[in-house]
């Protein structure tokens, strides 16, 4: 578990099905997403199942869970997808689903936990996030936490009823604390 002031992440439980079946197939959330398709029972099942097996390796997954008192609440999830050994590398995704959470600090203070949590506990060297050009909340959490704008992807995504750019953001370790 990795704690902050505001948030914690925590990993997947088998009972956070219900949760994502809501977040992902809410269209409001998944305007920003790549997912673009109605979300089943059956494939989050599988999509949980294969964080145990298949993508053990590769993916690490947390629960945000936002502090309300003595009790937590969960919120969205976020993670490191594509881990690659050789190189270092991963990329960062995020998605808060309760969308009373958003523009509370809760998305930056769960993505500086687990950059953090890359670069000094997976050893990564790299982490590379691509944004939608019209997600300005995502945007500005990116240029918060450091990430650097490294290019654009043109007319890369279609998401209601137009292709849009994607906006490719990388951060490297040794732009993140020394400490
Ligand atoms: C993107 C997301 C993770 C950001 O997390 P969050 O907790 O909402 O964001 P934060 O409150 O930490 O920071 C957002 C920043 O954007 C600003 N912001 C809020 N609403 C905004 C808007 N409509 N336009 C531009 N900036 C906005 C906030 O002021 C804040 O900056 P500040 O701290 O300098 O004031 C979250 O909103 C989310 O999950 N959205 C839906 C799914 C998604 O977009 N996932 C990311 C895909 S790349």
């Amino acid at each position: 578990m990795l704690k902050g002031k505001k948030v914690l992440l925590r990993p997947v439980k088998r009972s956070d099905i219900s949760l994502f079946l809501k977040w992902f197939n809410d269209p409001e959330v998944t305007q920003y997403l790549v997912m673009y398709l109605p979300m089943t029972e059956m494939a989050e099942e599988k999509w949980i199942e294969e964080l145990a097996t298949t993508r053990a390796g590769s993916d690490v997954v947390f629960i945000i869970e936002v502090k309300t008192g003595e009790l937590t609440k969960p919120i969205g999830n976020c993670g490191l997808f594509r881990i690659n050994h050789k190189d270092q590398t991963a990329e960062f995704g995020i998605a808060i689903g309760e969308k009373d959470c958003w523009g509370k600090g809760y998305g930056t203070e769960a993505t500086r936990l687990l950059v953090d949590y890359g670069f000094k506990q997976l050893n990564l060297h790299r982490i590379s996030s691509p944004v939608f050009e019209f997600n300005e909340r995502s945007i500005k959490l990116h240029q918060k936490v450091g990430f650097q704008e490294e290019g654009r992807r043109r007319q890369a995504r279609f998401k209601n009823g137009q292709f849009w750019d994607e906006v490719l953001f990388g951060l490297l370790r040794n732009e993140w604390s020394k400490d």
